[in-house]
């Protein structure tokens, strides 16, 4: 059995501005994360991974990296990052980074000489094309943000490629310059003392034939099989596992969204495929009606949908690879705002954790998510700053169907500036997450959801986290919940339940996702309850009844089988 320091890691998600103000200037800091390692090492978290501090002009909260060797001023300095890193190895927890391959921020240096003119030393370093026609882009691919994927850059009569942002180009992975200049950078990190990366927009590397999307007629249509898990991706990366991931044992871990099925996510991650060692899909995270309605009472997690997919990954990687586990990242809504229950906050909210964190794999929590933050309650078009949010905004507007309030429906349900608002530290002005006024939202509800709260309770969300983690770290199961088997077990619709089971150990992990009362039949004689996010659990004979959204963890001995 294969086994590696980060498959026995609990991961947390830092997205640095909206984390904690270290120098009470209204923006989070590098140095707010150094203040609060102790409060993760209290939680249980041994590995963090750090969203983009880089230099930036942030058109896309520094996903648009102008400097990929040193820090933002906004974010703080490069002794800053030191000083966290050895703080966090005293704590003994690692560092991961992302590593944003695919584009840079136009105003890199490499971009503005690549634009310059066509025989310049950079050019190939991005995608330039000639246009179709007089005004008419190379083709009518669109971008994740909206519109074209193709910019009119007059100095050169050419347009650039780009997926995201207008002021995010697209490099060129086809220029081995491109793939050294990347190597250098992961390498000057990795050299610096960090773990390794998540790799942001991996699957993205490639790009098809620059051919018309179906309909050929449609000026823009975003096709992201265009630019989705194509074959060159994985030249690319064998050539970084061979060059940098491999020869510093790092870990990596791609993003590759939603469309990535199990047989290129073999390709990335299995145990030899000499690329990555994990990769994030998104099949689970977007398992209801989210997009469909208007009326957020009628949103509806499809449970049945969401097995499917755990099944579907559990299984695919049983033996081939590893998997990381985690309910949201910076750019999906707050978990208790998705598949949580208004009505049931804190049960469906520990009922959430526990069917997700005990699955093999590694866990990830996002920032907030283990006080139960929710998403923000935006009032108009100001309220936002992510530039997908309001690129979306306009494109709504400009269709002409939608009144301004079912706009803000739309943004407001799944918009990624949701997780972005200010972690809620305690009830004081700001949340106690700034002495000033924040750069980022503050949710209102900061007065009773907050780490303080959550902290001076032992019935919190936070503890039943801590609990799950300690559970993971335990001598005595580590071996069941890390390395031992998954297997789903057939059930009604409203309940998800899986075994965990090693040489020693057989665990039920039992959720119900019902706000009714369940019952489940028990067939075994259970040693001991691991956990349950209610006082009691009610059994007669053999049949167990589920309060709302119960979920419990119940552990037989095998000798006693
Ligand atoms: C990834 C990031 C997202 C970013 C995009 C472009 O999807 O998670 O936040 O906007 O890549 O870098």
């Amino acid at each position: 059995m294969i086994k590696k320091w980060w498959m026995e890691s609990v991961g947390y998600q830092i997205y640095p501005k909206s984390f904690y103000d270290g120098n009470n200037d209204g923006h989070g800091d590098l140095l707010g994360i150094y203040k609060k390692l102790p409060y993760l090492k209290s939680l249980g978290v041994d590995l963090i991974w750090i969203c983009p501090f880089y230099v930036s002009p942030m058109d896309d909260n520094g996903y648009d990296v102008a400097d990929f060797y040193d820090v933002a001023p906004s974010f703080g300095t490069l002794d800053d990052f030191k000083k966290l890193l050895n703080k966090a190895k005293e704590l003994g927890i690692r560092i991961i980074l992302d590593l944003v391959l695919n584009h840079t921020s136009d105003e890199h240096p490499w971009f503005m000489e690549s634009r310059k003119s066509k025989d310049n030393p950079y050019r190939d370093y991005y995608i330039w094309q000639k246009g179709k026609s007089k005004g008419l882009p190379p083709t009518n691919w669109g971008s994740f943000f909206g519109g074209s994927a193709w910019v009119y850059d007059e100095a050169t009569d050419e347009y650039y490629m780009k997926i995201f942002s207008n002021k995010m180009p697209d490099l060129n992975w086809k220029n081995e310059k491109v793939q050294d200049a990347m190597i250098d950078v992961a390498k000057y990190w990795l050299d610096l003392g960090v773990d390794g990366f998540r790799i942001d927009a991996v699957a993205h590397l490639a790009r098809a034939p620059f051919v018309d999307a179906e309909p050929k007629d449609k000026p823009v249509v975003l096709d992201w099989f265009k630019f989705s898990n194509l074959p060159d991706v994985h030249i690319y990366l064998k050539k970084m596992y061979q060059k940098v991931f491999k020869p510093y044992d790092a870990l990596t871990i791609g993003e590759v969204g939603g469309e990535a099925n199990i047989e290129s996510a073999y390709q990335y991650s299995a145990f030899d495929s000499g690329e990555l060692n994990m990769v994030f899909n998104f099949d689970h995270n977007w398992c209801n009606n989210v997009f469909d309605i208007d009326n957020l009472e009628n949103l509806k997690t499809d449970v049945k949908r969401l097995k499917e997919v755990f099944n579907k990954w559990q299984v695919a990687f049983k033996e081939r690879g590893w998997l990381p586990l985690n309910w949201l990242n910076h750019d999906q809504p707050r978990l208790i705002s998705h598949y949580g229950d208004q009505m049931y906050p804190l049960e469906s909210g520990k009922m959430l954790a526990t069917a997700l964190y005990l699955m093999r794999g590694t866990p990830f929590v996002y920032q907030g998510e283990e006080i139960g933050m929710t998403n923000y309650p935006f009032q108009s078009i100001e309220d936002f700053n992510d530039v997908s949010s309001i690129n979306r905004y306009y494109d709504l507007k400009r269709e002409n169907k939608y009144t301004e309030e079912e706009i803000l429906f739309k943004l407001r349900i799944n918009s990624r500036d949701n997780p972005r608002s200010a972690i809620q530290w305690d009830d004081t002005k700001y949340a106690g997450f700034s002495k000033v006024k924040p750069v980022v939202n503050v949710n209102p509800n900061y007065i009773e959801i907050n780490v303080k709260n959550n902290l001076e309770n032992k019935g919190s969300l936070w503890y039943h986290y801590q609990h799950i983690f300690k559970l993971r770290k335990d001598p005595k199961y580590k071996e069941l919940f890390v390395y031992g088997t998954y297997e789903q077990v057939p059930t009604s619709d409203e309940l998800y339940v899986y075994i965990r089971e090693n040489s020693a150990y057989k665990a039920y992990v039992i959720n119900s996702f019902s706000r009714e009362n369940v019952t489940y039949k028990l067939k075994i004689n259970f040693d001991s309850v691991l956990l349950n996010n209610y006082e009691n659990i009610l059994i007669n004979d053999d049949i167990i009844t589920l309060s709302p959204y119960q979920a419990v963890v119940l552990v037989v001995k095998k000798e006693q089988l």
